[in-house]
């Protein structure tokens, strides 16, 4: 069967793509052929082989209509087979070929934690569409992305897959991911189907251990942890993924307040719902089903619409349908949701992908530069001093040591999608490249890696940083095994004999700057009292050392700021700058007092705060303007200062609006973000920021879980961090 018949036999039921009537027309028709099995077909999806290849089985299931989708099945060659067979099927339902395109599909983009600190949603959209791009060109036309679940907890690995601890910073990325992966619509051209996930509060996992219980309040799930799903949503995700973890009691999977009542009852959310990896199956472990029918019936009856990998649909639905476990119409409801989103994708139209199309789309110049442009905007510059970075004039030699300075793997991140390390430009090629054009002379020592290994020779670092002008030290984690999924930490030192390998180059007395790749906040607080410079440069991709040879040496300058709070101590955690102020807050005037809500051994405050980040310049803001003292709660409020560029190099600022309501029925957040605007400035130039607040965004979940914007006094602060800043105040009138 092909798509000429198929595509016939889809006009015949009065079907178009756009037309959503039509379509849902189109899916009675089919939905009413269909035998309970075909039905569970349509939500079961398999694995494939790590590498791409189908496995033997689907073909038989598919050619069965017992399959629905895939994922890891992937290159255009591969899924055309397999698509093939599913053609072929009595009813002719194309498969759905999912894969985990997080941060890039060949070409590989930095980490979302990294795009997050760009505070650049227009890039990190064009570089989900590259990813998008690429990925269609594999045949691959979903991909389990974006991540949008809050994280407060560095020790939590997936910290790294996602914006960071801030609901609107979340908001702003997830929609800007959605919209470069799904387009306006995702039938067409170079367009895949986004899937939110996790759906909900996996991230809010006890002690930052990865699949552990969350325990979170109706209020803070409403107002810090759904926000971003929210917004991915009306962005108009195809898809949603049940968090595996235990929320309050019932886990992701089986929480049909979440799916059912929460995500398509309030929000009208019309895509489907798809499990997380065996997630199904895991609910024996937790404890809400005993066997697994009774997971099976768990999952549907809470709105799961497909199954990842684990059977108990397909083993076990027909025999609940026929005791009346579930109710047809909660079956048939999910496969409508299915079929709808494979309509939308376009697959019944056009199932297949252009054999070998690849070689023209995957690694592009364009999407290699977009990578390299966005891992410069990504990095974070945590300390500067003595204008230790960008290179200098009179640097001569340069050591570069750290095992990571030529690791292309790690430079890829945890998530590397297709990519490959032969792809990736490491650290040291791209300082090399940049040393050699500027005549300066580089020597590099391993010294030591995030894994003790029989190689470390600390000594041999040591003494060859006697000889330079200027120390690189690169540390920091392995992805391969340090960061994303099962990678909680508790310790956030830096590994293996990497703090004595800084330790070592600093008593050179050379100037150290320390590059550090890492998926998540480290204990940096011997980099910070002791290295020259810190640049976070996350895990930054495909392009890794040309983006920082050019930021090391001062073609562009750092201009990033930190999406998550970075705790001087494993101790404080969770801490976050949008906390509470609870009734006995620190005193400024009076920080010694004992019964105020603070640690006798660390100050509360974190080693750097949300939204910092330096520059190779200086800025200064000032002049604060607000467009009225007193704004009704539906009207919206201006505010503006004027941000100078005093340095001597052109260099970003991101300017922050932040607002706090003093006083409301519940008790609110002391800081809030709720718009930034990151600018570009020459030296000595200065441009008039304006940042605008539509005063329902500034409203929060009552003691009735009603979201209302309160009348009453507001603080507003524009700035460049989530501390300080030119502070106004504001009246919401009713
Ligand atoms: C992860 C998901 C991922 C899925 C498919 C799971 O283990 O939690 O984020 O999309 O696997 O690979």
């Amino acid at each position: 069967m092909t798509k000429i018949l198929l595509a016939v036999l889809f006009l015949c039921a009065g079907g178009t793509a756009s037309a959503s009537v039509d379509q849902e027309k189109f899916i009675d028709g089919l939905i009413a052929r269909m035998t309970p099995q075909e039905k569970l077909g349509q939500l079961q999806q398999l694995d494939g082989e790590a590498d791409g290849h189908a496995r033997s089985e689907h073909y038989g299931l598919a050619r069965g209509g017992l399959l629905g989708s895939t994922l890891n099945v992937r290159g255009s060659t591969e899924t055309n087979k397999l698509q093939q067979a599913a053609m072929d099927s009595r009813l002719h339902i194309p498969l759905l070929f999912g894969f985990d395109v997080i941060h890039g599909y060949r070409t590989i983009f930095p980490v979302p934690l990294g795009g997050a600190a760009s505070f650049d949603p227009g890039l990190v959209e064009r570089a989900a569409a590259a990813a998008a791009a690429e990925s269609r060109a594999c045949g691959v036309r979903w991909t389990f992305s974006p991540m949008v679940d809050i994280a407060r907890d560095p020790r939590w690995g997936r910290i790294v897959e996602g914006a960071g601890e801030d609901p609107y910073l979340g908001s702003v990325m997830a929609a800007a991911q959605v919209r470069g992966y799904q387009g306006g619509d995702y039938s067409r051209g170079s367009r895949i189907a986004a899937c939110a996930k996790h759906w909900a509060a996996y991230g809010a996992a006890e002690a930052g251990r990865d699949y552990n219980t969350a325990e979170v309040s109706e209020r803070t799930l409403r107002d810090v942890y759904f926000p971003p799903f929210k917004t991915a949503a009306e962005a108009g995700a195809a898809t949603f993924m049940s968090a595996f973890a235990d929320l309050n009691g019932t886990p992701g999977t089986a929480n049909s307040w979440l799916i059912r009542d929460v995500l398509k009852g309030e929000w009208g959310f019309d895509g489907f719902v798809v499990s997380d990896y065996t997630s199904v199956a895991e609910l024996i472990n937790h404890g809400i089903a005993a066997d697994g029918a009774g997971a099976a019936r768990a999952a549907i009856a809470a709105g799961v619409d497909m199954e990842m990998v684990s059977r108990l649909y397909a083993g076990n639905a027909a025999a609940l349908l026929a005791k009346g476990l579930i109710a047809p119409a909660q079956l048939d409801e999910a496969v409508r949701r299915v079929l709808r989103i494979k309509l939308r994708a376009g697959l019944f139209e056009d199932p297949f992908t252009p054999a070998g199309g690849e070689k023209d789309v995957l690694l592009k110049p364009e999407f290699l530069d977009l990578s390299r442009l966005l891992a410069e905007r990504s990095f974070v510059l945590l300390k500067n001093e003595r204008g230790t970075l960008p290179v200098g004039r009179t640097v001569k030699r340069i050591l570069v040591a750290g095992a990571l300075a030529g690791d292309k793997a790690a430079a890829l991140g945890p998530w590397s999608g297709d990519g490959s390390a032969s792809d990736a430009v490491s650290i040291l090629e791209g300082l090399s490249a940049r040393a050699a054009e500027k005549g300066i002379m580089i020597d590099y020592v391993r010294g030591a890696g995030p894994k003790a290994d029989l190689s470390d020779d600390i000594s041999a670092a040591a003494s060859a940083a006697a000889g330079a002008d200027l120390v690189i030290a690169v540390v920091g984690e392995d992805p391969s095994y340090m960061n994303g999924e099962a990678a909680s930490r508790a310790d956030l030192s830096l590994s293996g004999r990497q703090q004595e390998l800084l330790r070592a180059l600093a008593a050179s007395g050379k100037p150290l700057a320390v590059l550090l790749m890492s998926g998540r906040p480290l204990d940096m607080n011997w980099a910070d009292a002791n290295a020259g410079a810190l640049l976070q440069l996350w895990f930054p991709g495909t392009m890794a050392g040309k983006a920082a040879g050019a930021a090391v040496f001062g073609d562009v300058s750092p201009g990033g700021k930190l999406p998550v709070s970075w705790p001087r101590s494993v101790g404080q955690i969770p801490v976050y700058y949008n906390h509470k102020n609870g009734g006995r807050p620190v005193d400024p005037a009076n920080p010694e007092n004992r019964y105020a809500s603070r640690y006798i051994d660390l100050p509360n405050s974190p080693l750097y705060p949300f939204g910092y980040g330096l520059t190779y310049s200086s800025f200064t803001l000032t002049g604060l303007e607000l467009s009225r003292s007193t704004v009704t709660v539906s009207g919206k409020i201006e505010a503006s200062a004027l941000l100078s560029n005093k340095g001597a190099v052109r260099a970003d600022e991101v300017v922050q609006l932040y607002v706090r309501q003093l006083s409301a029925g519940v008790t609110r957040p002391v800081r809030e973000l709720k718009a930034f605007k990151r600018v570009t400035l020459e030296p000595g130039a200065s441009q008039r920021v304006s940042l605008e607040v539509p005063l329902p965004a500034l409203g929060f979940h009552g003691t009735d879980m009603k979201y209302r914007v309160e009348p009453g006094e507001f603080t507003l602060w524009l700035g460049t961090s989530s501390e300080g800043g030119l502070e106004g105040r504001f009246y919401a009138i009713p």
